[in-house]
């Protein structure tokens, strides 16, 4: 398109069924506000909208399993996800919800007029029914093996392996996520919308109009959908979590989650709009405004084939101008879950790393998923932070600062004549706004970033050859040239790094007084002006803009994964029901005494049993156990143990057993002594 007037930039609204993890930060967050920070930097009218999408299924099983309504859970899961993104710096314009009541009118009215156009079928059908929980099941409410790839896990809605989007029928051996049962077959009627319809305008729109400036990821998917042939997609659900079906025959019925959504990106624009006293619909409705999405991967087929179906059906919208979602994050070698918590969580982040959102803004985007799964490591994190920021970046700044106040009293120098050096030096910092541009339009954050890390080299690598602490002995007047070119890349390095590092770069403009000069120092100011940073000009005091992070605290973050995993095999294993109730009497027959292990060794040939000598007591005795697998004889000849000592004696392998010890098994399934150690003789139990 020609230079757009304005930019309507959605991210995808997250669910609000937990917070936002490192996986949502690096595929959809942290790149949309790069390319929102940078358009806004680079004089562009920009509205930026975010919110939660707060209907759906998973909330529902949420509410569900912690037995309090959908409506608190998505309340507190909003309040959670909104101020984390404050905190990290997203620089949402609006962030709005789907559950209120501006999105609730937008996306009936938007049904309506689907409905009144007749883009919708009407169909009455048989539909998986959970006949013990008394609810259809349709999306996460049932899960089965994928018709397409064979995966066990998959959804009703869409398998997560191969990312091929379902329909609940389609599932093979479909089983119900409420209760576990085999879903039965009940008829319902639905509204549809027959996609098959849009599949000319698709094939033009995207197939033939976005093969070049579409990313191959997206593309592909697109294409590989439409080959597959395009099917009507059912818009309505029989539940009670949602928007009303506005029409007639639509009662107890809501808009499908994916349905309503995406509408709430239209919402959440008209909230803002409404706010700030503007007009929403150029943003949505006029042809020079560049729409476009930022998503995961997940959600290609919703953002690149049924909502625009939706938009181009409605008439008056515009259409997205691209939709660069990102491939998949992974932690530490294992995918995100929020169910296994495996995640690193934002807001604890925020709480363990104290003013460092830049250095996850940083390590997030030098490893984005942008054409392949990537992996976040905490070793990278670390290294990323050390080796670049603090050495390469925050190094470079801290001389010139350091050196300007040293030499200068922190009055920028007046430079004398520039070698050509300095020239060559101030030329290419010159071409560095350009150049991360134009990675940045084209969605290519990592290389933009790249680029914005390769001008603080440049600035190190200058003060490293030209050594102004070593000249400034013998030539005072060339000292100030080189302090004045060093500044300048320091300016630059100020401005340029405002979309990625946005609190760094707030701090290096405070440090260099950018406020006080005549005119602030702006991306296009970088290349056109001569001069960014005037001689004469005072700057402030050094202060660290990134600090090395140690190895301890990187171990902290590594224990803590492994924690839960731990606890993950530990909800793994079954627990063992609770065995029929005994009465007292029957306690009472047993007798149990404390003993000690004499003598211990292996029965021949026999994996699990030990042959025990032990003193109970009363007597020396001999009693054979099964926790060879678990117990060397070595470990517990002279322990301490529980003894039942009155089971009727039993022959095991020629060996005759008189008692038993006493074993359990811990949370973790290993088996563990009843140590009488542990015992409190004095709360009833009678063991002497
Ligand atoms: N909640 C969805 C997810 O997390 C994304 C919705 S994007 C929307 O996958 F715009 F359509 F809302
Ligand atoms: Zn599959």
């Amino acid at each position: 398109m020609n230079k757009p007037k304005r930019y309507t930039i959605t991210s995808a609204l997250p669910y609000t069924n937990g917070p936002i993890h490192i996986g949502h930060l690096a595929g959809v967050y942290v790149p949309a506000d790069i390319y929102a920070r940078f358009l806004r930097l680079t004089g562009n009218d920009v509205v930026f909208i975010g919110g939660s999408d707060e209907h759906g299924v998973p909330i529902t099983i949420k509410a569900k399993n912690e037995g309090v309504s959908p409506q608190d859970v998505v309340d507190k899961y909003h309040a959670i996800i909104k101020k984390s993104f404050e905190e990290f710096g997203i620089s949402f314009d609006n962030y709005s919800r789907t559950s209120a009541k501006i999105h609730h009118e937008t996306a009936s009215e938007f049904f309506k007029t689907l409905y009144d156009k007749g883009a919708f079928i009407e169909e009455t059908s048989e539909q998986l029914y959970d006949e013990q929980a008394n609810q259809f099941l349709a999306d996460r409410f049932v899960t089965g093996t994928c018709p397409k790839c064979g995966n066990e896990e998959a959804y009703g809605d869409q398998c997560e392996k191969c990312g091929t989007s379902l329909n609940a029928t389609d599932l093979l051996n479909p089983k119900s996520a409420l209760t576990g049962n085999v879903p039965t077959l009940k008829e319902t009627k639905h509204w549809y919308l027959p996609l098959e319809r849009y599949e000319d305008f698709l094939k033009e729109w995207i197939l033939e109009g976005h093969k070049k400036d579409w990313k191959p990821n997206v593309y592909g998917q697109v294409k590989s959908w439409i080959d597959d042939g395009l099917r009507p997609r059912a818009v309505t659900r029989d539940l009670d979590w949602g928007i009303p079906v506005p029409v007639k025959g639509g009662e107890g019925k809501v808009l499908y989650v994916w349905f309503d959504a995406p509408i709430g990106y239209i919402s959440s624009t008209k909230e803002w709009a409404a706010r700030v006293g503007k007009d929403w619909e150029p943003y949505w409705k006029s042809d020079d405004t560049k729409l476009v999405h930022f998503i995961g991967k997940d959600n290609i087929v919703f953002h690149c084939i049924i909502f625009p179906a939706m938009l181009k059906s409605e008439g008056s919208f515009i259409l997205p101008d691209n939709v660069p979602a990102n491939e998949f994050l992974n932690l530490e070698g294992n995918k995100l879950s929020t169910s296994k918590n495996w995640a690193v969580w934002l807001p604890d982040y925020l709480l363990e790393f104290p003013n460092q959102q830049d250095v996850l803004r940083y390590a997030l985007t030098a490893n984005a998923p942008e054409t392949k799964d990537n992996d976040f490591t905490w070793k990278d994190f670390q290294a990323r932070n050390n080796n670049e920021l603090v050495a390469i970046f925050g190094n470079f700044i801290n001389r010139v600062v350091v050196l300007t106040n040293k030499y200068y009293e922190g009055l920028v120098p007046v430079p004398n004549e520039l070698s050509p050096v300095d020239e060559e030096t101030l030329a290419a910092v010159k071409a560095y706004p350009d150049v991360i541009a134009s990675s940045i339009e084209r969605y290519r954050f990592r290389e933009a970033q790249q680029e914005l890390m390769n001008l603080a080299r440049l600035g190190n690598k200058y003060l490293a050859d030209e050594e102004p602490w070593k000249v400034i002995k013998v030539d005072e007047e060339r000292t100030k040239t080189i302090m004045y070119v060093a500044l300048q890349i320091a300016s630059a390095l100020a401005t340029l790094s405002e979309p990625f590092l946005p609190f760094s770069s707030a701090k290096l403009k405070s440090i260099l007084c950018h406020s006080a000069l005549d005119a602030e120092s702006t991306w296009n100011d970088i290349s056109s002006k001569n001069i960014f940073l005037p001689s004469g000009h005072k700057i402030g005091e050094a202060e660290l803009l990134f600090s090395k992070i140690e190895d301890d605290t990187i171990q902290f973050q590594l224990d803590k994964l492994e924690a839960s995993k731990k606890a993950n095999e530990t909800a793994k294993k079954v627990v063992e029901p609770q065995k029929e109730t005994i009465t007292f009497e029957d306690f009472a027959k047993l007798d149990i005494r404390v003993g000690t292990i004499l003598e211990a060794e292996k029965m021949p040939k026999a994996k699990k049993l030990l042959v025990l000598k032990v003193d109970t007591g009363i007597d020396v005795r001999t009693i054979v156990s099964g926790i060879a697998e678990s117990f060397s004889p070595e470990e517990v000849i002279g322990k301490r143990v529980t003894v039942l000592v009155n089971l009727a004696p039993r022959e095991l392998r020629g060996v005759v057993s008189q008692g038993m010890i006493l074993m359990t098994e811990n949370v973790e399934g290993k088996l563990v002594f009843v140590n009488p150690d542990d015992v409190n003789v004095s709360n009833g139990l009678h063991i002497s």
